[in-house]
C-alpha cells in the first residue's frame, strides 16, 4: 500500500498553494485592468446584425442626415431607430431583390420590428436625455464616433460615469451651433480654434449652464 503522504506530496501541497495564490493575484489585477479594458466598455466593438447595414455608406455615401432615420433625437430622451417602412422608401426601388436585404423585406410583412442588436448604452439607472445634449449643441459624432466611416456600427466611447462627468464639468470646448450637431466632419472650428473656444464659453454663460450642477447625483440617477 502506498504512503498516503509521500516525500513529494508537501512540495506538491506548496506549489498547488502558490498557483492558487497566483491565480487570485492575478484576478486582482485582471479585475483592476477590467473596469477599462474594452471588454467591459465594449468600446470598438461590433454586433453581428441581422442586415449587415452600413452607416459609411448611408451616412457617408449618400449623405442622409442622421434625423431622417433617429427622428426622436431631438425632441425625446431616445434618438430611436428606424422604423422598416423608412428602410423601404429607397429599399422598394434599389436593391430590391438582395439576400441582404431578406430580414427587412420579412419585417415589412410581419410588421415586427427588425431586431437590430444594440451597441450604444447605459444601464437602467442611468437617466440620459438626447434632446437636452442636441439642444445645447453637443454633437453626435462626441459621443458616437465618426459613424460615416463605420460599416458596421461600434460604441466610440465608455459611457462610464467618469466619461460622462469629464464634459459636464467643462462643456464649453465640446459645444457647437445646436443647427450643425449632426455634421460629422465640421471642421470650422479646426481652423479657428480661439473662436470655438469663445463660442462655447459665451453659449455656456448665454445658456446659463452651470457646470457645477451637472454633477449632481440626481441629475443622472433619478
Ligand atoms: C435614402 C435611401 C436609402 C434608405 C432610406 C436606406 N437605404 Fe440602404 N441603400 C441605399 C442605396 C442607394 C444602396 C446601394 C448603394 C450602392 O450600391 O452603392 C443601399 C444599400 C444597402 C445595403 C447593401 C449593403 C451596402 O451598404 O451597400 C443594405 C444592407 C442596406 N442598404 C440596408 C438598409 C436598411 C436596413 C435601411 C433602413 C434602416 C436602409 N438601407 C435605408 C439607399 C437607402
Ligand atoms: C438610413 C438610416 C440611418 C441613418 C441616416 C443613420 N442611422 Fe444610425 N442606425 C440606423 C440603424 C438601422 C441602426 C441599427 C443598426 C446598427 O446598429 O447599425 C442604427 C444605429 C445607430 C446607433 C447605435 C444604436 C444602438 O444602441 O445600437 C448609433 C449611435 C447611430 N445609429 C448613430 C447615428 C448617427 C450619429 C447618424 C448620423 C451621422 C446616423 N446614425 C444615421 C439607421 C440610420
Ligand atoms: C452626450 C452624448 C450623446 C450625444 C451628443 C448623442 N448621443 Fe446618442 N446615445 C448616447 C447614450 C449615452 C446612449 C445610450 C442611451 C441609453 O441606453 O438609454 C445613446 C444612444 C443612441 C441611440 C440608440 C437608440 C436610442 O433610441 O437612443 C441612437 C440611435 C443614438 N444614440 C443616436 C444619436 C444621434 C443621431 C445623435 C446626434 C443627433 C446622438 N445620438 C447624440 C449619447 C449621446
Ligand atoms: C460632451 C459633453 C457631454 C457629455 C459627454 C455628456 N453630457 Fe450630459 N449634458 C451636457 C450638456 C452641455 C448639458 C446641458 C446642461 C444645461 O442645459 O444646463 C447636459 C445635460 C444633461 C442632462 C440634463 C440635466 C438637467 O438639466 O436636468 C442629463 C440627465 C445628462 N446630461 C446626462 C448625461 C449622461 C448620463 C451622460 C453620459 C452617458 C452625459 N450626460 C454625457 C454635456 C454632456
Ligand atoms: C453625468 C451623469 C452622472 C452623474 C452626475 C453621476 N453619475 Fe453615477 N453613473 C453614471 C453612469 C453613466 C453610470 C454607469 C457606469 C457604467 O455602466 O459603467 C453610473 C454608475 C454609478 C454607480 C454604479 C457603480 C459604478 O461605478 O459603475 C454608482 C454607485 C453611481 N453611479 C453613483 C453616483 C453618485 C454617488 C453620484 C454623485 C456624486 C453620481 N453617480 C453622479 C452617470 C452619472
Amino acid at each position: 500500500m502506498p504512503q498516503i503522504f509521500t516525500a513529494t506530496a508537501d512540495t506538491r501541497l506548496r506549489a498547488a498553494l502558490l498557483v492558487a495564490g497566483l491565480a487570485v493575484a492575478g484576478a486582482g489585477l485582471f479585475a483592476g485592468g477590467y473596469m477599462d479594458s474594452s471588454y467591459a466598455t465594449m468600446v470598438g466593438w461590433v454586433q453581428d446584425q441581422p442586415v449587415p447595414f452600413s452607416h459609411q455608406h448611408h451616412v457617408g455615401g449618400l449623405g442622409i442626415d442622421c434625423r431622417y432615420c433617429h427622428t426622436g433625437v431631438e425632441t425625446s430622451p431616445q434618438a430611436g431607430l428606424p422604423p422598416t417602412h423608412v428602410c423601404m422608401t429607397c429599399h422598394s426601388q434599389v436593391w430590391t431583390g438582395a439576400p441582404v436585404l431578406a430580414p427587412v423585406r420579412e419585417s415589412l410583412a410581419s410588421g415586427q420590428p427588425i431586431p437590430w442588436r444594440r451597441v450604444a448604452r447605459v444601464p437602467d439607472y442611468v437617466y440620459f436625455n438626447h434632446a437636452i445634449h442636441i439642444d445645447r449643441g453637443v454633437p453626435c459624432v462626441t459621443c458616437h464616433g465618426r459613424v460615416d466611416q463605420m460599416p458596421l456600427l461600434s460604441r466610440a466611447q465608455p459611457f462610464q460615469m467618469g466619461w460622462c462627468l469629464e464634459c459636464h464639468r467643462d462643456p464649453a470646448p465640446h459645444l457647437r451651433p445646436p443647427d450643425q450637431v449632426t455634421r460629422m466632419d465640421w471642421s470650422d472650428w479646426d481652423r479657428h480654434p480661439e473662436e470655438h473656444a469663445f463660442y462655447g464659453l459665451d453659449y455656456v454663460k448665454a445658456h446659463g449652464i452651470e457646470p457645477a450642477r451637472l454633477d449632481d447625483c440626481g441629475i443622472c440617477h433619478r
